[in-house]
């Protein structure tokens, strides 16, 4: 637990299941106030509040659509409204689409950019715009992947667009500093969510996967949340522009793990 998080406001888009559901629980234990954001999963947006509130937070959960600015103002205002201020805003919210790059579909193409690029552009001004209008201390994280670093076949939008986030990351965390405005990115590995949940439901692909985990296991949402808590505490003041990896070390090129090579 981290005594600073006690009392602090956080956005936390896509948070009606996976990570965000998890991050958003874990902001709960540590007694922050939580705008838990879904698109059409009001049900798991409830779920998401009732473990937060369970844990000694508050929590309220807004529907809207990250990809549009009005999406990302409603979110704003109800942090405002409810409890006076923000501290925190976690671009969580994306999605994957798999699909030979070659019969991609500009439509699939546009869905990936504008919820994992898009969205985390336009939750990132909002909350910049904010903490710099009231001169406050502020806190951005962006849901990356180890496809920010990793290629991934089939999956070209997805990695294209975690690249940006990347970058965006790194160029937003220099322009603001001076400001104390600290922006890091999670790069998550291969994680027990529901994006993965057809995949992992194949022993096949299952295993597959696990064998590109040097510590052999899939990971827990709860994994990534304990990073989304350290990155928004004090305990991390002088980190900003990294992007932590939360991957069972998948990026460290694990086909060597036997001494190949
Ligand atoms: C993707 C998962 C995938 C993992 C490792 C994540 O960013 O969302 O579907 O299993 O990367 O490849």
């Amino acid at each position: 637990m981290y005594q600073d998080l006690e009392g602090k406001v956080a956005v936390v888009t896509g948070g009606s299941k996976g990570i965000g559901s998890a991050i958003s629980k874990r902001y709960g234990q540590e007694k922050m106030n939580v705008v838990i954001n879904y698109n059409s999963d009001h049900a798991g947006a409830q779920k998401t509040a009732d473990s937060v509130i369970a844990a000694g937070g508050h929590a309220v959960i807004v529907q809207a659509d990250i990809a549009n600015e009005e999406g990302v103002k409603t979110l704003m205002d109800t942090a405002i409204r409810n409890y006076g201020t923000l501290d925190i805003w976690v671009n969580n919210a994306g999605m994957e689409i798999k699909s030979a790059t070659h019969e991609l579909s500009l439509e699939d193409w546009n869905k990936v950019i504008n919820i994992n690029q898009t969205g985390v552009f336009l939750g990132s001004r909002i909350a910049l715009e904010y903490f710099k209008s009231h001169n406050k201390k502020g806190n951005i994280i962006n849901l990356s992947s180890v496809h920010e670093k990793i290629p991934w076949p089939t999956f070209a939008s997805y990695a294209a667009t975690k690249g940006s986030v990347k970058l965006f990351t790194q160029t937003i965390a220099m322009e603001y500093a001076k400001d104390n405005i600290r922006v890091n990115a999670i790069g998550p590995g291969a994680i027990n969510t529901p994006i993965n949940a057809q995949k992992f439901s194949d022993q096949e692909q299952y295993e597959q996967t696990v064998k590109m985990v040097p510590m052999d296991r899939i990971g827990k949402p709860e994994e990534v949340a304990a990073g989304a808590a350290w990155l928004a505490s004090d305990e991390s003041s002088y980190v900003t522009g990294i992007t932590l990896f939360i991957d069972g070390g998948m990026t460290l090129y694990p086909a060597f793990k036997d001494g190949q090579g």
